[in-house]
C-alpha cells in the first residue's frame, strides 16, 4: 500500500519523523514523501530534516510564501500532478497549515482517502487561517487521528464519528525520544543562560504578528520579566518587528537569535524557567517537559495543559503576563492526556489496516 505524505512546515517535520519511521518498520507500506516548500529557510526546513533523521522528500514543490490564496493554490496544482504520478492509495496529511488543506483538497477532489495526524483540533476562532484548514481537512477526512479525547469530542460535536481514533500526541513520542540529543546541544551554556534563569519566548500567530497592537503589547510584557529572554525569531515575526520599528532597549536582556533546530528548542524549553508563546506545539511541550506556559493568546485549542495552572492564557496584555507568571503550577503536569508515547507506532498500525490498534487508553 502506497501513501502519499505532504509536509511543508516545521511542525510537520517533527510530527511526520516519527509515524515515517514507523511506516517504514510496518510491513506493507510504502511511503512517498511530499514537502511543499511552504518553509524553506535552511533553519525552518533543512536543519529539521537533518536533526531529525528524516529521510529526503522524493519531491520538493519549492512553493515558499505568498497570500494564502496563491499559496495554497499553487501547491494543489503541483500535488495534483504527483498525485496523478504516484497514484497511492492514501494522503496523509497533519495539523492545520496550507499545505494540510491543499493536500486533503487534492486528495478529496480525486477521491483518495485522507489520514489526518492531530484531527479535531479547534480553538473556536474562525478568523486563524489554521482553524479553517483543520475544519475542512477533518471534514474531508476518512482516517481521523486524534491525539487527545478533547479532540474526539470536537469532532462528535461536528458529527464526525466514523473512522475517528484517539491515538495520542505524536509530539509527546518526539520530546521522549529527543531529550537526551536535546542535552547533548548544550543550548544553554552556548547561549550563556543558566538552567531556571531565563525566559524562553515564540511569536508567530498572524493574530499576533500582524496587529501592531498586540504584538506591542507582548514585547512590553517581555521588557517587563525578572531574567533574561532567549527570543528565537520566525521569519514573520522578524519582519512584523522591523515594520513596527522595535528594537530591545539599552539594558535590556532580550536576545532576539534566529530560529534554533528542535533539538535545541527542546532544550531550551526544558531549561526555562517558564516559556510564553503563541505556538501550539510549543505549549505542549512545555507540559511534556514539566515547564510553566503563558500562552500569548486568548485561546487554546490544547485545553488540557490548563490543567493545574501549567499553561495560563494571559492574550498579549502585560499586566495579564506578569499575573500569568506570578501563579506557579500545582500538582503535577498532565501529561497522560497525551497518549503514552506510542502515537506514531499505533497511526502506522491504523494505516496498515489493523483498526484493533486504535485507542490508547
Ligand atoms: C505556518 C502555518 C502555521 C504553523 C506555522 C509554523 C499556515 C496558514 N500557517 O505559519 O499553522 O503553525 O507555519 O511555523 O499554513 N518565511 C521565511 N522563511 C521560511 C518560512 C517562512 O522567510 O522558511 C516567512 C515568509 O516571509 C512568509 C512568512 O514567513 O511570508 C510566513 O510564512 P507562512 O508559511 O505563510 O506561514 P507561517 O507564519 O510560518
Amino acid at each position: 500500500m502506497k501513501i502519499l505524505t505532504i509536509v511543508g512546515a516545521r511542525p510537520q517535520f517533527v510530527k511526520a519523523a516519527l509515524v515515517s519511521e514507523a511506516i517504514q518498520a510496518t510491513g506493507g507500506l510504502i511511503e512517498v514523501v511530499v514537502h511543499t516548500g511552504q518553509h524553506y529557510d535552511a533553519n525552518m526546513s533543512a536543519l529539521f530534516f537533518d536533526q531529525l533523521e528524516i529521510a529526503e522528500p522524493r519531491y520538493n514543490l519549492g512553493i515558499g510564501s505568498g497570500p494564502h490564496g496563491r499559496q495554497t493554490g499553487d501547491m494543489m496544482a503541483r500535488l495534483e500532478e504527483v498525485a496523478g504520478q504516484e497514484r497511492p492509495d492514501w494522503m496523509l496529511v497533519y495539523g492545520d497549515t496550507n499545505s494540510t488543506i491543499a493536500g486533503a483538497l487534492v486528495a478529496s477532489k480525486i477521491h483518495l482517502p485522507i489520514a489526518h495526524v492531530e484531527a479535531g483540533l479547534r480553538s473556536f476562532n474562525r478568523r486563524m487561517p489554521e482553524e479553517v484548514n483543520r475544519i475542512v481537512t477533518d471534514t474531508l477526512s476518512t482516517l481521523l487521528l486524534c491525539p487527545t479525547g478533547t479532540a474526539v469530542e470536537n469532532l462528535a460535536r461536528e458529527g464526525i464519528t466514523r473512522g475517528v481514533h484517539r491515538v495520542g500526541d505524536v509530539m509527546l513520542d518526539m520530546v521522549r525520544r529527543a531529550r537526551s540529543r536535546a542535552a547533548a546541544t548544550r543550548a544553554c551554556e552556548r547561549l550563556g543562560v543558566a538552567s531556571g534563569g531565563f525566559y524562553l519566548v515564540t511569536v508567530h500567530r498572524a493574530e499576533n504578528t500582524d496587529n501592531p497592537e498586540r504584538l506591542r503589547g507582548i514585547l512590553a510584557g517581555l521588557d517587563r520579566l525578572d531574567a533574561p529572554v532567549v527570543f528565537p525569531v520566525h521569519p514573520r515575526t522578524r519582519g512584523a518587528l522591523e515594520a513596527i520599528g522595535w528594537r530591545p532597549r539599552d539594558g535590556a536582556a532580550i536576545r532576539l537569535i534566529e530560529p534554533v533546530g528542535y533539538l535545541e528548542m527542546i532544550e531550551l524549553a526544558a531549561n526555562a524557567r517558564a516559556v510564553l508563546t503563541d505556538s501550539g506545539g510549543l505549549q505542549k511541550e512545555a507540559l511534556f517537559l514539566g515547564r510553566p506556559c503563558v500562552t500569548l493568546r486568548e485561546e487554546t485549542e490544547w485545553i488540557e495543559t490548563l490543567q493545574g495552572g501549567w499553561n495560563v492564557l494571559a492574550g498579549t496584555s502585560p499586566d495579564r503576563i506578569a499575573e500569568a507568571l506570578a501563579r506557579p503550577p500545582e500538582d503535577a503536569p498532565p501529561t497522560g492526556a497525551f497518549g503514552d508515547g506510542h502515537a506514531a507506532r499505533r497511526i502506522a498500525t491504523l494505516l496498515a489496516g489493523h483498526p484493533e490498534a486504535a485507542g490508547c487508553g
